[in-house]
C-alpha cells in the first residue's frame, strides 16, 4: 500500500535516539495470583544458561529441575517470571519451539525499570529457580500469504520463533529490524546474514523510514510488530488502510485509551456460577467477579497480558485491552476483565 503524505510525518520512525522504554517486559503487581497461576501450572524452572547477546541485553534459558518437558507454546508466546521483592515481569520465548526441554528469553537491562531487569542481570545466576507463568499467547501467527515483521528493540524476540514456523510453512516472509546502534541489537548479526532482514541501527545509518516498508502491496500479507510504543504506533498510522485482521501488534504497555462507552454501571451475569454482579463506574469488571465469589486468575491488569481473558455469551463489550486486533474485536466473544468494560446495560459471561 502507499501511505499518504499526512502519515508521512508519523511513519519516519527516528530512531538514532530511540531509548524508550523497553517494551518488552512489564512490571505487575499482582503476585499471588501469579504465584498461584505458576502454581497452577506447576512451573518452577531453572536457569541453566545465562549468556550476554548484547550491550544490555541478556539471553536465559530455563529447564525443569527434574528434566520434565515443558508446556508445549507456539510463536509470540510469552512466559510470566515471578521475581524476588513482587515483581513480575513477562518476556516473549525467543527459542526453538520444537525444543520441549528448555524456554528461551531475552532481556533488556531497564535503565528506569523497577528493578527487575537489573535483578536479572546482576543477580540471577546459573541454578537459581523461579516460578514461571504461562506459558501464553496473545500474538499468534495466522495463516497468511506471506508476513512482513517489523521489530523495534528487544521487539525482535516474539518474532525470531515466527521466522523459522513461516519457513517451516513455506510461506514468504521479510523482516526490518530497527535499533539505536549494532551493539545493542540482540541476534542483529545472525539476522543480518539472510537476505530477508533488513538490520538497521540508527546511529549508523540515520532514521529508518517505514514508508519503504509499507510501499508494498500489502493486502495479502500479514503485518507483525513489536518494539517502543513510538514504532507501534507508526506502524499503526502507515497500515491504517491495510484490511481488517492484516496489522497485528503486540504491546508491552498498555495503548492510550479514551474515555469508556458508558459512565454508569452494567450488569454482568456470570452464566455457569448462577450469579448476577453490577458494575460501577468504579470498579473493573475483574474486581466485581472476584468480590463474588468467582476466582479469576489476573496478572497484569492493564489489557496488555491475557491472563483474566473471559468469553462473552451476550452483550458488547467496550474493549479496552492492548491485546486484541480489529477483526477479533469486532467478533465480541472475548473480552479482558481487568481494564474491558460494557457498552451495553448487560454482559453475559461464560464463568
Ligand atoms: S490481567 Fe493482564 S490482561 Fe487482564
Amino acid at each position: 500500500m502507499h501511505c499518504d503524505l499526512e502519515h508521512r510525518w508519523a511513519i519516519v520512525v527516528a530512531m538514532t535516539t530511540v531509548v524508550d522504554p523497553p517494551t518488552h517486559a512489564q512490571s505487575t503487581a499482582d503476585i499471588p495470583s501469579l504465584v498461584a497461576s505458576a502454581a497452577a501450572d506447576g512451573l518452577v524452572l531453572a536457569v541453566v544458561a545465562k549468556t550476554d547477546l548484547a550491550d544490555g541485553v541478556c539471553e536465559l534459558t530455563f529447564a525443569d529441575p527434574a528434566g520434565r518437558r515443558l508446556p508445549d507454546w507456539a510463536p509470540g508466546a510469552h512466559i510470566d517470571v515471578i521475581l524476588p521483592g513482587d515483581l513480575v515481569r513477562q518476556y516473549s520465548l525467543c527459542g526453538d519451539r520444537w525444543d520441549p526441554f528448555h524456554y528461551r528469553i531475552a532481556v533488556l537491562r531497564e535503565s528506569d525499570g523497577r528493578g527487575g531487569s537489573a535483578y536479572i542481570h546482576d543477580t540471577l545466576a546459573v541454578g537459581d529457580r523461579l516460578p514461571i507463568g504461562g506459558p501464553r499467547n496473545n500474538f499468534a501467527l495466522v495463516p497468511a500469504h506471506r508476513y512482513v515483521f517489523i521489530a523495534g528493540g528487544i521487539g525482535v524476540t516474539p518474532i525470531l520463533p515466527m521466522l523459522d514456523h513461516a519457513d517451516r510453512l513455506g510461506t514468504p516472509w521479510a523482516l526490518t529490524y530497527v535499533g539505536r546502534s549494532a551493539r545493542s541489537m540482540a541476534f542483529a548479526t545472525e539476522l543480518s546474514a539472510d537476505p530477508r532482514v533488513t538490520v538497521w541501527p540508527s546511529v549508523e545509518r540515520g532514521p529508518f523510514d517505514l514508508a519503504t516498508v509499507f510501499a508494498d502491496d500489502l493486502t495479502k500479507a500479514k503485518v507483525y510488530s513489536c518494539g517502543p510504543e513510538r514504532l507501534l504506533d507508526a506502524v499503526r498510522a502507515a497500515g491504517a488502510d491495510l484490511p481488517a485482521g492484516s496489522l497485528r501488534i503486540e504491546h508491552f504497555v498498555p495503548r492510550r485509551l479514551s474515555a469508556p462507552v458508558r459512565d454508569r454501571s452494567f450488569d454482568v451475569e456470570l452464566r455457569r456460577s448462577g450469579v448476577t454482579v453490577s458494575v460501577t463506574p468504579e470498579t473493573s469488571v475483574l474486581e466485581a467477579v472476584g468480590a463474588a465469589g468467582v476466582p479469576m486468575l489476573s496478572s497484569c491488569r492493564q489489557g496488555t497480558c491475557g491472563t483474566c481473558e473471559a468469553t462473552v455469551l451476550d452483550g458488547t463489550p467496550d474493549h479496552r485491552d492492548s491485546l486484541l486486533a480489529d477483526d477479533e474485536r469486532s467478533r465480541n466473544d472475548c473480552m479482558f476483565l481487568c481494564v474491558s468494560r460494557s457498552c451495553s446495560d448487560r454482559l453475559v459471561l461464560d464463568l
